[in-house]
């Protein structure tokens, strides 16, 4: 990591804590409740599901493994296909690299960065099994579109909601549009668990019961219950009945082995606290994505990406698209320069070694490449900012885009005089 430290910085955090996080850690360090699965997980849960409108939220130790997890109940068979968006972080899709599928990305829409309906279209076959999209930087994809072709195709649709806590498709919330979705409360996101953590909602119950043994170290298998052998035999303590019929059990069929992503009761207790502290949040960030557009709307040459009229946008990453040869990588450095931290999230993920290997190459989602390259950046939005650096972040964008401004027309003078 660069030893850098910014007027701005993008986040060292991507929320804020308060009392009511102390309060929760307080009541669960000072008192004698469980520390690992005990009731402020299922508080959690049951809140997450609500406010996202799924019937089932399971909690898991991270976005990470809750894509795992949600990947596994596909039951994805080799040979299947799926597609996947390359604007997002390795997670999304890293866990394919561990079956035999054929992963198809699929490009994205310049306006957004989210996989377009029509591309998805196009790279549908009859092996088509999946399909893993992201909301990219906390803006919603077009999901009735996508779910609707989904449907006519029999393809599942996995929400990667990582960034998407806060967003709104149509008057409800990402988590309950497509089959299965994952979130993650690392760190940076728009709310944490300590940390580290994440969550899976869907609808189905079958799903959940599978769920339910994959994240608690249980195997993932087709279990028949049989009788016990004799239903008259004594139980020496009433919980041994209970072992009983779990050893009577027949497996028919072994899926994979599960493991153990049980979110801790500290981390779920501050989750909850936040949850509760998201709008809040929200308002922040929606705030200073505001200004931001402001100072946007001077400059024709750049603008920034366009959640559609009928979504909210959540705000995770605030993202704007410099046109113009050169010009994204002239206001980055006039960023840097003043002290403003700027990202460049994601790299194209087909174009990482592992998939390159995979026999992915350039060419295969120029949106994608062509945004990545020579157009996209990210600049600091998020909780953590005092009014005074939101306001400096504002001065030195406005500075930066003028300066960039001057330059690519003075560089333009000489070329129209030697044209006249
Ligand atoms: C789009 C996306 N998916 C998945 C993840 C993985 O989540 P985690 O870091 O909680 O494992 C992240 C971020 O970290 C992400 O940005």
């Amino acid at each position: 990591m660069l030893d850098r430290s910014y007027v701005v910085p993008c986040g060292k955090r991507g929320s804020v804590l308060g009392q009511a996080e102390v309060r929760a850690l307080t009541e669960l360090v000072q008192g004698d409740a469980p520390l690992s699965m005990g009731t402020w997980r299922d508080r959690f849960e049951r809140a997450f599901a609500e406010l996202v409108g799924s019937r089932h939220a399971l909690t898991a130790t991270s976005g990470t493994v809750s894509l795992e997890l949600a990947i596994q109940l596909l039951d994805l068979r080799p040979g299947d296909e799926v597609i996947a968006t390359p604007q997002t972080y390795q997670a999304t899709v890293m866990p394919l690299l561990d079956r035999e599928v054929t992963v198809r990305f699929c490009d994205v829409d310049p306006m957004t960065l989210n996989i377009s309906p029509a591309a998805v279209e196009a790279l549908i076959t009859p092996r088509t099994r999946a399909l893993l999209l992201v909301h990219y930087g906390g803006c919603p994809a077009e999901m009735d579109e996508i779910t609707a072709l989904a449907r006519r195709h029999g393809v599942l649709v996995v929400e990667d909601c990582a960034h998407a806590l806060g967003a709104e498709y149509r008057g409800r919330r990402p988590g309950s549009l497509a089959d299965i979705a994952c979130f993650s409360f690392q760190n940076a996101k728009n709310i944490t668990t300590l940390g580290e953590g994440g969550m899976v909602t869907f609808d189905r119950d079958d799903w959940a019961v599978r769920l339910e043994r994959l994240r608690g170290n249980d195997v993932d298998a087709r279990i028949v219950p049989q009788e016990r052998i004799d239903p008259d035999e004594p139980l020496v303590l009433p919980w041994m009945k209970y072992s009983a019929a779990v050893y009577s059990d027949r497996v028919t069929r072994i899926r994979r082995a599960g493991t153990n992503a049980t979110m801790s009761e500290a981390a779920a207790a501050v989750g909850l606290a936040q949850l509760g502290n998201l709008d809040a949040l929200q308002g922040v960030r929606r705030s200073i994505a505001g200004r931001l557009d402001e100072v946007l709307r001077r400059y024709a040459f750049v603008r920034p990406q366009q959640a559609p009229a009928h979504s909210r946008h959540a705000h995770h990453l605030y993202t704007c698209f410099v046109e113009g040869r050169g010009l994204r990588d002239q206001l980055l450095l006039a960023l840097d320069r003043r002290g403003v931290e700027i990202q460049l999230r994601y790299f194209p993920l087909h174009l990482t070694p592992e998939w390159r290997y995979r026999g992915h190459s350039r060419g295969e989602c120029p949106v994608a490449e062509s945004m990545w390259f020579d157009q996209h950046l990210n600049l600091p939005c998020h909780p953590g900012l005092r009014p005074s650096q939101v306001d400096y972040l504002v001065e030195a964008l406005d500075e930066s885009l003028a300066e960039v401004q001057a330059t690519a027309e003075g560089a333009a003078r000489p070329a129209a005089l030697a044209a006249g």
